[in-house]
C-alpha cells in the first residue's frame, strides 16, 4: 500500500510534538499500519524559527489554505487555533478536496463542527479531533464507539488542565494566582491567549461537543452557562478545605425533564470522592449511561506530548482504515441527523 502523506498545520507546542512523535517511531508505526505514515508538507506562521526539527524533504507552505488544498496530503492536521480563519478555511479547503481532516481545535469545532461533520460526510472523508477534548484522554473514541447503544443521562468533568493545575497549585502550594498561571504557560499547557482557559470558555467548548456525542443533538457552545475561575482566591480555597471540599472547575452536560443543560463553573467537590483526587494538568471525565452505569476517564489533558499522542491516534486511524469502506459519523450519527439542541427551560 502506499504511505499516508500527512500535512501538518502549525508547529506550535502540539505541531512540534507531533512530528517528533511520527518521524521518531516511524519503523513501528508503519508496522502496526500496515502502511508507512510520512509527513511530506508543514506550515506555520514563522519559517526562520528553530524549532529542533529536521525539516529535509518536507514541503514548507506560508498558508496553510493553499497546503490544504494543493499540497500532495492525505490528511490535514490542523493545529493552528481559533475558530476562525485561516483555521477554518484550511479546514473546509482540505475536506472539500477529499482530504481527512484531523484537529485539535476545539474553539473551531464548538462553532463549526457541524458543518465540518457534514462536509466529511459528503466527501467520503474522516474528520477526527480526539486531541481537541480532555487532550490524551480517549473520550471521543469512548462516546463515538465503545458506548454506541447506550443512553446517557449525564456527562461532566475536569476538562481544562490550566484551570486544574492552577487550582491544585493555589491549594497545594499556597500559591497566587498570577504565579500558578504563568507556570502552566511555560509548561505549554495554556491557550495563546489564556482568558480562554480562566474565564472558562475552553471548558465550555469541549463541554459542548460531549453533549452533541452524548446526546446526539447539533452542538450548541452559545448555549452554555459559564463562570471561569478568576474571582477563585486562596482564601475561598482554604474555606472549602475546612469544610471537606476542593474547588474544581466543571463542565457538566445532562438531560432534564425539559431539555438539555449545559454548565461551566467552579464546583465544591468533597475531598473523598474521585473527581477531588484529580490534580494538576490531569482531566477527567465521567460519563453515566443506562446500560454501562458510570464511567470515569482520566489521565493528561493538556500539554504537547498528551495531545500529540491523540492526534497521532487519529492519524492512525485513518491509515487502518480501509480505501471504500463507510466510514463512521464524526459526530457519533451522521450530522444531518443530529437533533436540534433543546435548551432546558
Ligand atoms: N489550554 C487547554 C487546557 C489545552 O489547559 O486544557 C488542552 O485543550
Amino acid at each position: 500500500t502506499d504511505a499516508l502523506k500527512i500535512g501538518i498545520a502549525g508547529l506550535g507546542t502540539v505541531g512540534a510534538a507531533l512530528f517528533r512523535a511520527i518521524t521518531t517511531r516511524h519503523n513501528l508505526l508503519t508496522e502496526i499500519c500496515g502502511r508507512e505514515i510520512l509527513i511530506t508538507a508543514v506550515s506555520a506562521r514563522d519559517r526562520s524559527r528553530d524549532r529542533g526539527l529536521n525539516l529535509d524533504g518536507v514541503t514548507w507552505y506560508d498558508d496553510p489554505v493553499v497546503m490544504a488544498r494543493d499540497a500532495d496530503i492525505d490528511v490535514l492536521v490542523e493545529l493552528i487555533g481559533g475558530d476562525a480563519d485561516p483555521a477554518h478555511a484550511a479546514a473546509i479547503a482540505a475536506l472539500s478536496a477529499g482530504r481527512h481532516l484531523v484537529t485539535a481545535n476545539k474553539a473551531l469545532l464548538a462553532k463549526h463542527g457541524v458543518e465540518l461533520a457534514l462536509l466529511a460526510e459528503a466527501n467520503g472523508v474522516l474528520l477526527n479531533f480526539e486531541a481537541a477534548v480532555a487532550g490524551g484522554i480517549p473520550v471521543i473514541k469512548a462516546m463515538r464507539e465503545s458506548l454506541t447503544g447506550n443512553a446517557v443521562t449525564r456527562i461532566y468533568g475536569i476538562l481544562n488542565g490550566t484551570c486544574n493545575y492552577i487550582l491544585t497549585r493555589m491549594q497545594r502550594d499556597n500559591l497566587g494566582f498570577a504565579e500558578c498561571l504563568a507556570e502552566a504557560q511555560r509548561l505549554g499547557y495554556a491557550e495563546a491567549d489564556p482568558t480562554f482557559d480562566i474565564e472558562g470558555d475552553d471548558t465550555a467548548h469541549k463541554l459542548s461537543i460531549l453533549t452533541s456525542l452524548a446526546f446526539g443533538t447539533q452542538i450548541a457552545a452559545d448555549e452554555v452557562y459559564i463562570e471561569g475561575i478568576t474571582n477563585i482566591s486562596i482564601d475561598d480555597i482554604h474555606a472549602a478545605d475546612e469544610l471537606g471540599y476542593r474547588i474544581k472547575l466543571l463542565g457538566v452536560a445532562q438531560r432534564t425533564a425539559t431539555g438539555i443543560e449545559q454548565r461551566v463553573h467552579p464546583t465544591m467537590v468533597p475531598k473523598g470522592s474521585m473527581i477531588a483526587q484529580v490534580e494538576g494538568v490531569t482531566n477527567a471525565v465521567t460519563i453515566e449511561t443506562d446500560i454501562l452505569g458510570e464511567l470515569m476517564l482520566s489521565g493528561p489533558g493538556a500539554g504537547g506530548d498528551a495531545t500529540a499522542s491523540a492526534v497521532l491516534g487519529d492519524i492512525a486511524d485513518i491509515a487502518k482504515s480501509r480505501p471504500g469502506h463507510q466510514h463512521a459519523p464524526a459526530l457519533g450519527r451522521p450530522a444531518d441527523k443530529l437533533e436540534p439542541y433543546q435548551r432546558a427551560q
